[in-house]
């Protein structure tokens, strides 16, 4: 594992949620403490509801947080399917509540409108976040950076202004809108929770990638100047 990956290793996925529960707490608290602001991005998924549900009461004073997400689909906020619909169950409730969430699904005539109206509304947050929360599939995507997605050169450009894009992933049934990979560095420290031996092997497969349209969580893992803390339990 590279020098600036960090690895957190739990037996299950109990201890796995606790202890990132309360390295997300401590790098909050710090953020306060230092600058009286924090911000973070968190992804959405199946996997981090219980992680999120067990932040909520986490002793912050949550009026100062900015919370976003990396990335959504672009259905209703109260679809099935939605992320904000799933942070809102588990995250944005009790003292998170108080927590200055910025949505990126937004009503307008196109994905690529709402992508833009989502830029606009990031550039509001503390930046640089002080926690990017990354989840990866098994195809080596994270966020909504797919592989083979028409639009995964434009999101990953060193070049890219924009804070977030619409992308149209072969494997979705509806666009997602995605943190760009400069929004998603533009942070003080990273971290992947993944579960799973299957989910441990794709990680192997990522941290010897030598392409990041094969493997785009790679551009994430590979860099040197942010911390990556990577937690995950079978
Ligand atoms: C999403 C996520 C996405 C997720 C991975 C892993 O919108 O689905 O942001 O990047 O983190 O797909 O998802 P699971 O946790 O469901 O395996």
């Amino acid at each position: 594992m590279s020098h600036n990956c960090h690895e957190h290793y739990s037996s299950d996925k109990q201890s796995l949620f606790s202890e990132l529960q309360s390295f997300i707490t401590a790098t909050l608290q710090q953020s306060l403490a230092e600058r009286d602001k924090a911000s973070m991005a968190v992804s959405g998924g199946s996997t981090p509801a219980p992680l999120y549900e067990s932040l909520t009461d986490a002793p912050l004073d949550w009026s100062k947080v900015d919370i976003t997400l990396t990335d959504e689909r672009y259905v209703p906020a109260d679809d099935a399917d939605s992320n904000e619909a799933m942070l809102r169950r588990s995250l944005l409730k009790g003292a998170a509540a108080k927590s200055n969430f910025i949505p990126l699904m937004r009503t307008s005539e196109s994905a690529e409108a709402t992508a833009a109206l989502s830029s606009a509304a990031l550039e509001q947050m503390h930046l640089p976040m002080d926690l990017v929360i990354l989840g990866m599939g098994n195809d080596m995507h994270t966020a909504s950076l797919f592989p083979g997605a028409p639009e995964l050169n434009a999101a990953m450009s060193p070049d890219q202004k924009a804070l977030c894009m619409a992308v149209q992933p072969s494997s979705s049934p509806y666009p997602r809108l995605s943190m760009t990979l400069n929004t998603l560095l533009n942070c003080r420290a990273i971290v992947l929770l993944i579960t799973g031996d299957e989910k441990r092997a794709t990680l192997d497969r990522a941290l010897k990638s030598e392409s990041i349209n094969e493997a785009p969580i790679a551009a994430l893992l590979q860099q040197d100047s942010i911390p990556v803390h990577i937690f995950w339990s079978p």
